[in-house]
């Protein structure tokens, strides 16, 4: 039905494009626009907001996902200026602010894969944590310690809210912070899980999960990859991660997380450390 209006405005290959470039999130959708069709970005918007009963507002994605606090520019198209909105994943409720904080529905896959390795009684450390997706959804399934990090005080914020939402209070801890920092101060060798999803950054920060994670411990270590041919990428990423690691380490696995551009992939290793 949505390919069926847009074609009254696009061409039947636009649509198509179109539709694989958008998200839902919670009443918000975001779409990215290629240039040539950006003259047209105010009718795609009211359409979208016509076409999809519960979408509320309708905004372009301006910029890349981008800075320190890895956030995007979005500018509305249609419907509500606002940029707050309600999510649901595998039971587990979050406010998201889709503009002031990092929050993407394509890592649901892998927030699922990470909450069902987790086992009772483990302390985790996630460093680069956003609104708690990955912490809250862990601590909801299994009997766990989650220190959730974040630099970014919005996300720290919500992920405070969303702890108090799914009622996670001391099992979840929230932290506001730079992550190597934090871990120097108060977290040394005290995770048996340490997650780096910051794919960009994570041969800056390999010491800073190491110092954290007890020896015996797991890293998912996430990185960005580029690979001619896809089956290669999960071995590329192994490879990377073992010719950067000081660590001995024992690989258990590794896949494609999703693909972020032309032969590029995001992937994570999963590895087993002891020091
Ligand atoms: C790719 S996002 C991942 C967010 C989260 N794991 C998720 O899946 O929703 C990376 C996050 O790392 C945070 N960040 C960047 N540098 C940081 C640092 N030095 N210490 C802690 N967090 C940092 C950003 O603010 C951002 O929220």
């Amino acid at each position: 039905m949505l390919k069926q209006a847009l074609e009254s405005i696009l061409t039947e290959e636009e649509s198509s494009e179109l539709i694989s470039a958008f998200d839902q999130i919670g009443d918000i959708i975001i779409v990215r626009i290629p240039d040539s069709l950006l003259s047209k970005k105010k009718i795609i918007g009211e359409t979208l907001l016509k076409e999809v009963k519960i979408a509320k507002s309708v905004f372009y994605q301006a910029s890349a996902v981008e800075g320190d606090f890895r956030t995007r520019h979005l500018e509305i198209l249609a419907g509500e200026d606002k940029t707050e909105t309600e999510y649901k994943e595998f039971g587990c409720k979050f406010t998201v602010d889709v503009e002031n904080a990092f929050f993407s529905p394509r890592l649901s896959t892998e927030r699922e894969r990470i909450a069902n390795q987790v086992n009772d009684g483990e302390t985790v450390v996630n460093m680069f944590a956003g609104v708690g997706m990955f912490s809250i959804m862990a601590a909801k399934k299994k009997k766990c310690t989650v220190y959730s990090i974040d630099i970014n005080p919005v996300a720290s914020m919500l992920c405070e809210k969303n702890i108090a939402s799914n009622k996670l209070l001391g099992k979840v801890i929230s932290i506001n912070g730079d992550a190597s920092k934090i871990i120097k101060e108060q977290l040394e060798n005290k995770s048996d899980r340490t997650l780096m999803l910051l794919p960009e950054r994570s041969d800056e920060f390999l010491q800073s999960a190491i110092d954290a994670t007890k020896s015996g411990g797991i890293i998912h270590y996430y990185s960005h990859i580029h690979a001619d041919r896809k089956s290669e990428a999960g071995k590329l990423s192994e490879e990377h991660y073992l010719h950067v690691t000081p660590v001995k380490s024992e690989i258990l696995g590794s896949k494609i997380v999703r693909p972020v551009g032309p032969r590029y992939y995001q992937t994570v290793v999963d590895v087993r450390i002891t020091k």
